[in-house]
């Protein structure tokens, strides 16, 4: 029976993707920080298919969790590691208060490359050969620093570099393992409840048939929706001179 382990199990984007993969009636387990939130998750797996559905409550910012969270989950083979929890925190309030930014780059960077070491550790220990497939939901955010979110985006840069040096570092070393980073646009979730939407505005379950097509596909990065590497593209091409005055 196929496992898929959801870090951030109650975000939008995941809950949407595991309910994709919930019609090939697949073992999951859940984690995520808020114990009422996955009870309603699990449920709605278990009546839409899954076979068995296990959960864990933490807070993922706390690395010294991190082994234990990974030998909880203690199950091989796991097909699919879905890491989709994140927090778009107060822009304003971290540039006064590196507090507030610290814990920002905790949550979005520090924790998940923690995570991600203690995984490929176990996998490693256990010396694991079956295809497995960690798919990291980094953001467009990270792809360069704009003045509104730039401690959001530097983390997502720094996860996105991580993610990358990974693959290459795997791809001889353990190549069975597939990483792919997903960079969503903007998406209509919780963490974007209040900004005003528009035409480039996904839904979650737009990008969540994008990230299944990207793991069955053994993409490395995928942009979704697919525009988004274009509208980039252009972002990235801007001469700094001009870039810095921009209102972005
Ligand atoms: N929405 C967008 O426009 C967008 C764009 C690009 C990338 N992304 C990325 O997509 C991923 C999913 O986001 P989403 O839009 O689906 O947001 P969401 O619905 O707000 O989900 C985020 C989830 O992560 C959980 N979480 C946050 N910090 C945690 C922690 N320390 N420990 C455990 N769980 C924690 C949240 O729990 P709480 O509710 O308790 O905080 C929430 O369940 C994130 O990585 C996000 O950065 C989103």
């Amino acid at each position: 029976m196929k496992t898929i382990v959801v870090f951030g199990a109650a975000s939008a984007i995941a809950q949407a993707s595991a309910r994709l993969w919930a019609e090939e009636k697949p073992r999951f387990v859940l984690i995520d920080r808020s114990v009422d939130r996955l009870k309603i998750v699990a449920e709605d797996l278990r009546t839409r298919g899954a076979t068995d559905v296990k959960t864990i409550t933490t807070d993922l910012s706390l690395l010294e969790k991190h082994e234990d969270i990974v030998q909880q989950i203690h199950t091989t083979p796991v097909a699919i590691y879905l890491v989709a929890y994140g927090t778009l925190g107060n822009q304003k309030a971290g540039e006064k208060d590196f507090a507030v930014a610290r814990q920002e780059l905790t949550t979005n960077f520090i924790s998940v490359a923690s995570l991600l070491t203690e995984i490929i550790n176990d996998l490693s220990i256990k010396k694991a050969t079956s295809p497995t497939t960690i798919a990291v939901i980094s953001s467009v955010a990270g792809d360069r620093g704009r003045q509104s979110n730039y401690i959001y985006g530097t983390a997502k840069a720094a996860l996105t570099s991580w993610l990358s040096g990974l693959r290459n570092r795997l791809v001889k070393e353990h190549p069975h393992i597939h990483i792919v980073t997903i960079k969503p646009g903007q998406v209509d979730t919780p963490m974007t409840a209040d900004f005003k939407k528009g035409l480039l505005w996904a839904k979650p379950e737009d990008v969540a048939r994008d990230i299944v097509h990207a793991i069955h596909k053994k993409r490395d990065v995928t942009y979704t929706p697919w525009f988004w590497r274009y509208i980039m593209l252009i972002i990235k091409l801007i001469p700094e001179r001009i870039f810095k005055r921009l209102t972005l």
